[in-house]
This record gives C-alpha cells, sequence and structure tokens, in this order.
C-alpha cells in the first residue's frame, strides 16, 4: 500500500485557487501569514515560563479584561505579520479599542482581518490549550480608508474563517466555504498538513459544554434545556448526558468538531448591559462559519449567529452552537418561551 501524499497547507491553497477557482492570490496569502503568525504564537506558548510569557501584562483592553503577556504579544505578531504583504485594507482585533490601518508606506488590498489573538486567556498561566480565532471579510465598494464601519458585515459575508489550537498538538482549522479542513503543525518541518478534510459534526451528541457556576443568571428556557439535560435517563430526554468544558472557546470548539457536541455561552442575566460573554466579530462569526461549514448550527438561541447585523466591532452574544439536533431544540424553547 503506498502512503497518501502529505498536502501542505501552501499545496492546499495554491490548489483551491488554481485548480478550484475558490480564492485569489491575496487571499491565499492572507491564509498563509495568518498561519505563520499562528506559528510563532505556537512556539512562543510552547515556551512557557522559559520564555517569560506567562503573567500579566498589567494593561487592560476596551472591554476592561486585565490583558495577559500572551495577549499582547500576540495581537502584535498577527498585527506585523499582516501589515506589509498589501492583501489587507485594516485589521481589528479584540485587543485594540479601533480598527488599525495600513501604514500609507504599504499597499493596501481588499480584505479585512478581524481576530482573537489569544483565545482562553484564563489558561495560559496553567499550561492548558488556548488558540487563536479569525474571521475574513471583504472591504465594502469604494472604501479607501476602512474604519469600525467597514467592519460591520453579517457573518454570512466572512470569505474565510478559522482558528489555532495550541494544545498537545497544533492545529489550524479552516473554511473557505467550502467545508472544513484540519491542519496539524509538523513542528520538525515546520509546515501544516492537512490530517483531516471535510469534517462533519454529528447532528446527535451526548455531551454538553457550559459554565454551570452561571447557572442561577440565566433565562428559563436555558435553565429548563440544561435541567433536561441534567436529569437524565429518567428524566424527560430519556438517556444521559456528558460535560466538559475547557474554558477555551477554540478547544471546546475544537472537541465538538472532532466528535460532537452543544457548546453555549447563554445571555446571563447579571449585567443587564452585557447581552452574552462572548464577542460576534471574533469569536461567535468565525466559529459559526465553521460550525456551519461542518454541518452544525450556531444560534444566539432565538437566531442563526450568521445573520446577525452588527453594530459595534467588540459587541456580544449569546452562543449556542455545535451539534445541530441539540442547536435546534435549546432554539425552539427560546423562541416557545417568547411567544
Ligand atoms: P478570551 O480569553 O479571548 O477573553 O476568551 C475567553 C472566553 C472563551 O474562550 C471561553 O469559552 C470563555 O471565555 C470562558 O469563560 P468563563 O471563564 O466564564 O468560563
Ligand atoms: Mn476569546
Ligand atoms: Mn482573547
Amino acid at each position: 500500500m503506498s502512503t497518501p501524499p502529505r498536502i501542505s497547507l501552501t499545496r492546499f491553497l495554491i490548489e483551491q485557487q488554481r485548480d478550484h477557482n475558490r480564492i485569489n492570490s491575496d487571499l491565499r496569502l492572507l491564509i498563509e501569514v495568518v498561519a505563520r503568525a499562528c506559528k510563532r504564537i505556537s512556539i512562543a506558548v510552547g515556551k512557557g515560563a522559559l520564555g517569560g510569557v506567562l503573567g500579566s501584562a498589567g494593561t487592560e483592553n476596551v472591554q476592561g479584561e486585565t490583558q495577559k503577556k500572551l495577549d499582547v504579544l500576540s495581537n502584535e505578531i498577527l498585527l506585523e505579520a499582516n501589515e506589509w504583504g498589501g492583501h489587507l485594507a485594516a485589521l481589528a482585533s479584540e485587543e485594540m479599542d479601533d480598527p488599525h490601518s495600513i501604514p500609507h508606506r504599504y499597499p493596501k488590498g481588499e480584505y479585512l482581518l478581524v481576530f482573537d489573538p489569544l483565545d482562553g486567556s484564563s489558561n495560559i498561566d496553567v499550561n492548558i490549550s488556548v488558540g487563536t480565532i479569525f474571521s475574513v471579510l471583504r472591504c465594502p465598494d469604494g472604501v479607501r480608508d476602512p474604519d469600525e464601519r467597514a467592519f460591520l458585515q453579517p457573518g454570512s459575508r466572512q470569505v474565510a474563517a478559522g482558528y489555532a489550537v495550541y494544545g498537545s498538538s497544533t492545529v489550524l482549522v479552516l473554511t473557505l466555504g467550502d467545508g472544513v479542513h484540519v491542519f496539524t503543525l509538523d513542528r520538525e518541518q515546520g509546515s501544516f498538513i492537512l490530517t483531516a478534510s471535510h469534517v462533519r459534526i454529528p447532528e446527535d451528541t451526548g455531551e454538553f459544554a457550559i459554565n454551570m457556576s452561571n447557572l442561577r443568571h440565566w433565562e428559563a428556557p436555558m435553565r429548563r434545556y440544561i435541567e433536561e439535560l441534567l436529569a437524565g435517563k429518567t428524566g424527560p430526554r430519556g438517556r444521559d448526558f456528558n460535560m466538559r468544558w475547557v474554558a477555551s472557546m477554540v478547544a471546546d470548539v475544537h472537541r465538538i468538531l472532532t466528535r460532537g457536541g452543544i457548546f453555549i455561552y447563554p445571555r446571563d442575566l447579571k449585567d443587564a448591559s452585557k447581552p452574552g460573554k462572548l464577542r460576534l466579530m471574533y469569536e461567535a462569526n468565525p466559529m459559526a462559519m465553521i460550525v456551519e461549514q461542518a454541518g452544525g448550527a450556531a444560534t444566539t438561541g432565538r437566531k442563526r449567529i450568521l445573520d446577525i447585523e452588527p453594530t459595534q466591532l467588540h459587541q456580544r452574544v449569546p452562543v449556542f452552537l455545535g451539534s445541530k439536533n441539540e442547536v435546534e431544540r435549546v432554539t425552539a424553547y427560546h423562541r416557545e418561551a417568547d411567544a
């Protein structure tokens, strides 16, 4: 038996451009550059205490969260890698109040890149998987100097989305709108190798991911759904469910992509000014595109995430995503309660 050819990310992208006409050379360069930046972040994460990268940076981001050194470093790595290639019109990130314009000395391209440079910050110092999430949009026609408004497009207009997980291995998960593909970093060679193609999330699942400590703040339909799962075999669902919560969205979503499950960060009523914890533009939208491309579903509990018309770069939304039948069930509970 002959071994199948090793397909590097570079080869995959060239074939997507040349054979399938799915991307142009600018989008190909963009994905390559983001992947290279993720490799650098992966190396920094992997050094841990030896690299002096653990702990707090002593600063706050626009959301009032304390930044970790790795939040700041990962943001810088992604900015620096993406500024000069001529493929982007602007960038935006969790760690920057406003979009970052491309310096005048460099050419500008047609794409907008939005990212969560380091997802799962609370896990950095305890050696648990963290990651990077990114979303690619087209700069609206005729916009020369994109500001926040240029980014406020529904997730259904994303041309690409992906995430990296810096775990026991480093993986890069990518969609260009034609299924979801997983690449594993070959650390010796320094290249991402295709290890799974057209991944599908099982429609049914027996596993849920949620931070249960917020239960007392949830809305009624949310409590109903979880109470039914917890009731197990003798409850209304007639079977037992298992729970997992890494507290890094990238790791929880990656598990769901691999073996199914439902991930929930619902709206909670402890702070009325926050309609959820996760951010639409660089957490919910890219993950929703990936999950839908893998046959799953992604809603706010009430509507499809990818249909939301954003009003702010850093806006938050409730997130329900993963195995289709569970997402549809809990979404139906919310709609019933509203009606
Ligand atoms: P970030 O580190 O980018 O701020 O995101 C953290 C997010 C997400 O990764 C995770 O699912 C969630 O916060 C965990 O929240 P809890 O600490 O409330 O469980
Ligand atoms: Mn995050
Ligand atoms: Mn983050």
